[in-house]
C-alpha cells in the first residue's frame, strides 16, 4: 500500500509487551516504572490475527519488539503463526539478548528468520551501569549463538553516548571485522528517561565515522538485508560492516516504510508523532477482518510526512520508547 506521501508501507513493527528485564538508563527509571495490566495487552492470537489483516494492505515484515520481547511467554507460537502467513517473507526480532541463548534454536525453529542485538558496551562494569543488570555475559553468549546459527544478517544496535561509550568506536568496528556482524551506531535522541538524556552527549553520525575514518576506509555497501534506514559500509578486511542510524542529524522518513503496533493493540504512522489507531477497541467490539483493514488503511493515510521532535516527547507525549518498540 502506497501512503499520502508515495511510499510503500510493507513492514509492520510490533511491541508485544513493554515489559522488560533491563533499566537501560536512557529508556527506564530503575523503580516505578508503571507497565500495561495484563487485560490491557494484546493476546498473542489477537497478534496474528492483526499481521495477517496486515498483509491485506502489503504487509510483507514483521519485526517483533518490546519493552523486551523474549520476557512474553508463547513468543515461538506468534512466531510460528506469522511464518504460516504465505505474504510474509522476514520475520525478525530486536532483543537485548538476555533470554536469547536458551530459546535460540527454538525461536529459528517457530520461523524467525534474523536477529537485532541491543549492546551499547562490551564493558562489564559500563554494561551494568547504563542497563543496572549484570547481564553482559548472558548477551555475548547470545549473539554468539545468532552466529551460530546463521540468523544472519546478525546485527547490533550500539547508541552511541558521549562520554559513556565513544571509547569503544574502535572496539565496535574491531567486532564487526573479526566477526559477521553489522554494528549500527544510534544517534542518542532525546526520547525515553529524559532524566539522563543530555545534548552534550549526543554524537551525530558523521562524527562517529569520522572517528571510524582516522584508523579505517569506509566503502558504501548495499548488501545488507534489512528494512530500515541505516547505512552500511564496509571496512577493509571485516568479515561485518558497521552502519549508521541518524535520526538527529538526517531524516530518513521520506523512506519509511512502516507501521507501529503497541502492546495494547495501536496502531502508529510514526515513532514520535501521537496519532494512534485503536485496534484493541475495534477487536473487543468484535470488528470484521475487513473492519480492521479499514483501521490499518486509516494508519496508512494518517501517517505524517516527518517526525517532529518540537511536538513534545517528555510530558506531553503519553508514551515511553519501550511502550513503543524503537
Ligand atoms: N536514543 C537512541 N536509541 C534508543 N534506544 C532506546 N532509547 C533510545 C534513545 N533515547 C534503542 C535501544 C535499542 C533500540 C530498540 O532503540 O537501545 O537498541
Ligand atoms: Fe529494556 Fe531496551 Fe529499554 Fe534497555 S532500552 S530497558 S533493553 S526496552
Amino acid at each position: 500500500m502506497v501512503d499520502a506521501f508515495g511510499r510503500e508501507i510493507n513492514y509492520l513493527r510490533i511491541s508485544i509487551t513493554d515489559r522488560c528485564n533491563l533499566r537501560c538508563r536512557y529508556c527506564m527509571p530503575e523503580t516505578g516504572v508503571k507497565n500495561l495490566g495484563h487485560s490491557t495487552i494484546l493476546k498473542l492470537e489477537e497478534f496474528a490475527r492483526l499481521v495477517k489483516v496486515g498483509t491485506q494492505v502489503g504487509i510483507r515484515k514483521v519485526r517483533l519488539t518490546g519493552g523486551e520481547p523474549l520476557v512474553r511467554k508463547n513468543i515461538n507460537k506468534l512466531i510460528a503463526d506469522i511464518a504460516e502467513l504465505n505474504e510474509i517473507d522476514d520475520i525478525a526480532l530486536t532483543t537485548n539478548g538476555v533470554l536469547y541463548a536458551d530459546m535460540a534454536e527454538d525461536l529459528k525453529r517457530a520461523g524467525l528468520n534474523r536477529i537485532n542485538f541491543s549492546l551499547d558496551t562490551m564493558n562489564r562494569s559500563k554494561f551494568e551501569y547504563i542497563s543496572r543488570r549484570d547481564n553482559l555475559d548472558l548477551v555475548k553468549k547470545a549473539i554468539f549463538k545468532a552466529l551460530e546459527l546463521d540468523m544472519h544478517p546478525v546485527k547490533i544496535n550500539t547508541v552511541l553516548i558521549k562520554g559513556f561509550n565513544d571509547d569503544e568506536i574502535m572496539d565496535f568496528v574491531a567486532l564487526s571485522r573479526e566477526y559477521p556482524l553489522h554494528i549500527r551506531f544510534i544517534e542518542f535522541m532525546p526520547i525515553g528517561d529524559l532524566l539522563f538524556w543530555d545534548k552534550d552527549k549526543m554524537m551525530t553520525s558523521q562524527q562517529i565515522k569520522e572517528v571510524i575514518e582516522t584508523e579505517y576506509q569506509l566503502t558504501p555497501n548495499k548488501n545488507v538485508r534489512g528494512n530500515g534506514p541505516a547505512r552500511y559500509y564496509k571496512v577493509v578486511g571485516g568479515k561485518g560492516t558497521v552502519g549508521f542510524i541518524s535520526p538527529m542529524s538526517n531524516h530518513f522518513c521520506s523512506e519509511c516504510n512502516r507501521l507501529r503496533m503497541t502492546a495494547d493493540g495501536k496502531l502508529r504512522g510514526c515513532l514520535y508523532a501521537k496519532q494512534e489507531i485503536d485496534l484493541k477497541a475495534a477487536l473487543a467490539e468484535g470488528a470484521n477482518d475487513e473492519e480492521l483493514k479499514e483501521l490499518f488503511l486509516q494508519a496508512i493515510d494518517k501517517k505524517p510526512a516527518r517526525h517532529h521532535f518540537d511536538d513534545g516527547w517528555g510530558e506531553e507525549n503519553r508514551r515511553k520508547m519501550f511502550q513503543i518498540g524503537g
